[in-house]
């Protein structure tokens, strides 16, 4: 992963940029980063701030022998990769929010965007887009964000340098995305857990179309929430934004 990388003083969005790559043929690992992004994407259709210099926003291009029914596992590889590469660079105790954030102080740290091209049987490439915040102030978030928000400058108390870090990430998301495809999802899916802090914790689902309360109760093979509501069989959650209780 980034032996093939693109550097952009400023672009539109690493994830855009790195599925225009995919189309033209761009390899397996193929990595963009970015010192800015003009429209940073996020989850949900949602915007990411992007201020120029501060932060990392990098797009890793991987092409899966997979199914694409897998292809939502492989954001668990990344966002693993992500909190893991803040432990061992930054020595800070990152943990992961379901599907895909990671927190730092109970605050969103990261986030990651995965947009895939597949047909049925078969990806053509999965893009996994990570925004981390690195040295963003407190006054460049965003007023409305619907999660508090932290950088690792606001949590350590000073500034970063940003290649370093994403030296490291690259280097952890290869080692965890080799054992995903040799090894398959249980052992990142484990892994994952096990920097969850929410396991056993109430918790309140919102999925757009309504809310559900219940106990978090881990990720199932695919990556899908499992949530306690009754002690009855738990019910699967694909798609929504998560909050302790
Ligand atoms: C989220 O909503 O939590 C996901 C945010 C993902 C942001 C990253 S920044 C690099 C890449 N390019 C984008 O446009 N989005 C992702």
């Amino acid at each position: 992963i980034g032996r093939n990388l693109v550097y952009f003083a400023e672009t539109d969005s690493t994830n855009s940029q790195a599925q225009r790559l995919a189309e033209e043929g761009a390899p397996d690992g193929t990595v963009v980063v970015a010192d800015g992004q003009r429209s940073g994407k996020g989850r949900m259709g949602r915007t990411w701030a992007s201020p120029t210099g501060v932060n990392l926003y990098t797009s890793v291009l991987l092409r899966p022998a997979v199914s694409p029914l897998r292809a939502p596992q492989l954001s668990f590889v990344a966002a693993l990769a992500v909190a893991r590469a803040v432990r061992e660079h930054c020595g800070l105790a990152a943990e992961v929010k379901w599907p895909n954030d990671i927190l730092l102080d109970h605050a969103k740290v990261a986030g990651l965007l995965s947009e895939m091209n597949a047909e049925s049987e078969r990806i053509h490439y999965v893009v996994l887009g990570i925004g981390l915040n690195v040295n963003m102030e407190a006054e460049q978030f965003p007023a409305d964000l619907r999660y508090p928000a932290t950088s690792l400058k606001l949590a350590a108390g000073h500034a970063w340098e940003r290649a370093p870090l994403a030296r490291h990430l690259y280097h952890v998301l290869e080692e965890l995305y080799e054992q995903f495809l040799d090894q398959g999802f249980a052992p990142i899916a484990r892994q994952w857990e096990a920097l969850c802090p929410w396991r056993g914790r109430r918790i309140e689902v919102d999925r757009g179309a309504d809310r559900v309360c219940g106990t978090f109760a881990g990720i199932d093979e695919y990556g899908a929430l499992l949530l306690d509501i009754d002690g009855n069989a738990p019910l699967k959650i694909y798609a929504g934004d998560v909050r302790p209780l």
